[in-house]
């Protein structure tokens, strides 16, 4: 299914932070990792751990060789943007 891709605030992000819906951001890229979680080799509590947020520092600490947008290439949510004063 070919998503649509769009932007995507932190708050937005925050939101995705459970195993049967999470989300992370790695270098500005939003992706969907939910359907990830069971494949990750760390296993899904380790990936869990930057669900909902941005897992930069977190992935980069742990395996920066990692090829992250290709293997979740079909996950891609969008980029990730910034709160807006209004909360829109
Ligand atoms: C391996 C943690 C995100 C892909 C691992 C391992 C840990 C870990 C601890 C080592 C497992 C072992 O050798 O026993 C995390 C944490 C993440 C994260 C805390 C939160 C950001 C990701 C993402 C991807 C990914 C986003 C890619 C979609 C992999 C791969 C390995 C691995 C391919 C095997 C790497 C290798 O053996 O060279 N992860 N991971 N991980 N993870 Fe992650």
């Amino acid at each position: 299914v070919g998503g649509r891709i769009k932007p995507v605030s932190p708050s937005e992000l925050a939101l995705h932070n459970s195993i049967n819906d999470a989300w992370l951001a790695i270098r500005g890229r939003v992706y969907n990792i939910t359907h990830y979680l069971p494949y990750h080799p760390g296993g899904p509590e380790e990936l869990m751990r930057g669900a909902g947020m941005d897992a930069t520092e977190l992935f980069d600490k742990v395996h920066p060789w990692v090829n992250y947008d290709s293997l979740l290439a079909k996950c891609l949510v969008g980029p990730l943007s910034f709160d807006r004063p209004d909360g829109d």
